[in-house]
């Protein structure tokens, strides 16, 4: 959800600080790597910066440094904050990551993903404003000021901020709180940093303390308020990340029906980060979409179907209770039914599987029509086979379709079949044993067996 608006004038160089130690999440899994909408937080930040184009990236890593190196694949580079001595001493830890750039520099907070480009942007024009402010400060009004540092202010110019353990009773009135997040030029960054010492409450070096800083050199500082507490909502654990994944859920589900798709129950539908929905799409019930989902127009998701890493065309019918997986493709007005599974396996045109199926690794004609209880055997326990099944082919149900085999064109195969060889097209294929044909054998059995419990009893 970013905007397509200009890339700021000058060249943007983000921090984005990660070094806490994330107790309160009391996992393995670094804290800014926990998904929402199955996306790593951390991502969702820089994906949203991303839009003002930063020349420099640098991410501020304590702990789980390899797990985020793993993650960010080169994107961004990592400054190590060993130990970890605040939120200033976090940020001077990508100094050296920064040598040589010259540009405004946006401290960010991992665990703070949903900031919006615009207020990004916002902190940067302010920036630039006339009574050129030496830092920005990104503040918020919340319902209860609780233990954030205070941001004290008139007329957006600040006179000075303080954590909420060093803050008189009056400053603690104060509702104007700080988000944690700054804008200042790379150029005055790390000298202001450089005179921040630690003699407070905590005995850290504050990020803060750089606008106090800049405040004694007559100095203005400038502080940008959100309207919108919930894009500086912080994550610390993981009832605040359901929190957080709730109120994106919630954004998506309208945005979904803005667009066009119906949602029959919008609260019972789970996105994904990338979910892409066409026009007139019908979303039923419960129905939960992974990464990796495009559906076109005119889809209908009946209820109850879990989807990950599929495409669907336009026209295509999933479900209630499918579940299609990577790789599965249902070209226009294909058909998946109830308890049918697909993976990596395309159904052209108008070809339907409506029933009890799994359809793993196959390639599935246009028009061809899978029975129900339908199996390819794809997997051999060390290797994986397709199954290429022709256009307008019939499969029987309770097939097994033993991979790797091709069924041709309008080729049938007759119901309960394990095939094996390839079926040519036309053909019909029938792998089953012989009928064996005994008139009135049951009921001469049914006698028999009736006599003989009657002569026990008796
Ligand atoms: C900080 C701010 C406070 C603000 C609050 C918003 C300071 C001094 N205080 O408080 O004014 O209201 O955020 O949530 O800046 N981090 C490091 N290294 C450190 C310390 C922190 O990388 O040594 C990172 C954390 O991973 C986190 C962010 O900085 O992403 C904020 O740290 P946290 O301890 O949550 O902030 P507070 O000190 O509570
Ligand atoms: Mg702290």
């Amino acid at each position: 959800m970013t905007d397509t608006a200009a890339p700021p004038a000058q060249p943007l160089a983000l921090i984005v600080l990660a070094a806490g130690k994330g107790t309160r999440m009391k996992s393995d899994t670094h804290k800014v790597l926990h998904p929402i909408a199955g996306r790593p937080m951390l991502m969702h930040l820089l994906a949203s910066a991303d839009a003002l184009e930063p020349a420099r990236k640098v991410v501020v890593v304590g702990s789980g440094r390899e797990q985020l190196a793993a993650a960010l694949n080169g994107s961004a580079e990592l400054a190590v904050q060993d130990p970890q001595l605040g939120t200033g001493h976090a940020v001077q830890q990508a100094e050296t990551a920064l040598t040589g750039f010259s540009g405004d520099v946006l401290i960010l907070y991992g665990d703070v993903p949903f900031v919006r480009t615009e207020t990004m942007r916002a902190m940067l024009e302010r920036l630039h404003g006339a009574d050129n402010p030496a830092v920005v400060v990104l503040a918020f009004e919340p319902e209860d000021a609780l233990q954030y540092g205070r941001v004290i202010a008139a007329d957006g110019v600040v006179s000075k901020m303080v954590e909420h353990k060093d803050a008189s009773a009056a400053e603690r009135a104060c509702r104007l709180c700080n988000s944690g997040l700054m804008a200042v030029r790379g150029e005055e960054l790390f000298a202001l940093l450089a005179r921040v010492g630690n003699a407070n409450a905590q005995g850290e070096y504050y990020l803060t303390d750089i606008v106090n800083i800049a405040n004694t050199d007559g100095r203005v500082c400038a502080v940008v308020v959100t309207d919108d507490p919930d894009e500086v909502a912080g994550i610390n654990s993981r009832a605040e990340l359901a929190e957080a994944e709730g109120r994106w859920q919630a954004k998506r589900r309208l945005q979904a029906m803005a667009n066009g798709a119906s949602l029959v129950a919008p609260e019972t539908v789970w996105f994904a980060w990338d979910t892409r929905l066409g026009r007139d799409v019908t979303v039923e019930q419960n129905v939960v979409f992974g990464p990796g989902v495009t559906v076109a127009d005119n889809v209908v998701i009946h209820a109850f179907c879990h989807i990950e890493g599929a495409r669907l065309e336009s026209g295509a019918s999933v479900g209630p209770f499918a579940r299609l997986r990577p790789g599965a493709v249902l070209e226009k007005k294909a058909r998946v039914g109830n308890f049918v599974e697909v993976k990596n396996a395309v159904l052209h045109a108008g070809a339907k599987a409506n029933h009890l199926t799994y359809l793993g690794d196959a390639d599935v004609g246009a028009g061809a029509n899978i029975g129900a209880g339908t199996i390819t055997c794809n997997y051999d326990g060390y290797f994986k086979y397709r199954t290429v099944i022709g256009e307008r082919a019939f499969i029987g149900s309770n097939s097994a379709l033993i991979a790797p085999v091709k069924i041709g064109a309008d080729a049938i195969v007759a119901a309960g079949s394990a095939v094996s060889r390839d079926v040519a097209d036309g053909e019909l294929r029938l792998v089953r044993g012989e009928q064996l044909v005994k008139p009135g054998w049951a009921d001469r059995f049914h006698d028999a067996m009736k006599r003989k419990k009657a002569e026990r009893k008796g």
